[in-house]
């Protein structure tokens, strides 16, 4: 087993905020490996550390062999990225964004293609202040795939979207693990979860409280789905203000 992602021991702290405290895990390459845990526990903070967005305090990651931080440029070929709270331009037409990013890949897919694949073909010429919140949505994800990663960090994969574009963004997500992609997907919907990933980590309070598969993290709370197993191992954690 070849291992995409390694991260080991990692630290952040936001002006004395410890967001991520002491993260390790491995994601195999073509793994689909999901993150889940309460608001404020430092997901976004993890996920960010792969992509280069975020430097870490302390402890190592390697995504693709690589360091994000210090060769963002080399991972910025093989990774695709959708962030939780991303804005593109108002103005900007929504096949002048996938030009745009696909611009940025030496060999990106045939943007037209990845639009229609996300049922935007019919909206290309439309500025992105003029689309619904599942539209931008949607873009993001195409945005994200438009350069054939090898590794696509998702984060928040499928908020706000309908409950018809929620099954086909999962079916989509199948075709990424079918097409050998290594996926990390954030997600506040366990049944999500529990669908499409081999793996998930429980982060609460910026540590990983449980690792497995979904049967695994069922077996071990003797629950029936991945959202009671959820409720289970992070009980009434709340990891806001204060708590810590
Ligand atoms: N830029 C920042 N500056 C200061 N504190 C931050 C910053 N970003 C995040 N934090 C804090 O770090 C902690 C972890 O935040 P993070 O965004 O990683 O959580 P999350 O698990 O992604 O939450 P959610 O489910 O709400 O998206 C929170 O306490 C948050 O308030
Ligand atoms: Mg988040």
């Amino acid at each position: 087993m070849t291992a995409a992602i390694e991260v080991s021991d990692l630290s952040k702290s936001y002006d004395g905020t410890r967001a991520v405290d002491g993260v390790s895990f491995t994601v195999a390459a073509g793994e689909t490996f999901g993150v889940i845990g309460p608001n404020g526990a430092g997901k976004t903070t993890t996920v960010e550390c792969l992509t280069g967005l975020r430097r870490p305090d302390s402890g190592t990651v390697r995504v693709l062999g690589l360091d994000p931080a210090r060769e963002r440029r080399a991972l910025a070929q093989r990774i695709g990225v959708q962030l939780q709270e991303s804005a593109l331009p108002d103005r900007l037409k929504v096949a002048e964004a996938m030009r745009l990013f696909a611009s940025f890949y030496a060999a990106p897919d045939d943007w037209r293609a990845v639009l229609d694949r996300w049922s935007l073909g019919s909206i290309a010429g439309r500025a992105y202040a003029d689309l619904s919140g599942g539209q931008k949505q949607r873009l993001q994800l195409a945005l994200a795939l438009v350069g054939g990663p090898e590794v696509v960090v998702l984060d928040e994969l499928t908020t706000g979207l309908d409950p018809l574009a929620r099954r086909e963004t999962w079916t989509l997500v199948g075709d990424l693990k079918a097409s050998g992609t290594t996926a990390v997907l954030v997600s506040h919907f366990m049944d999500e979860a529990e669908e499409l990933c081999d793996r998930v980590a429980v982060i609460v309070r910026g540590r990983v409280a449980a690792l497995g598969s979904p049967r695994d993290l069922m077996a071990r709370t003797g629950t029936g789905s991945l959202e009671q197993a959820y409720l289970a191992l992070t009980g009434s954690a709340r990891t806001g203000e204060g708590s810590r």
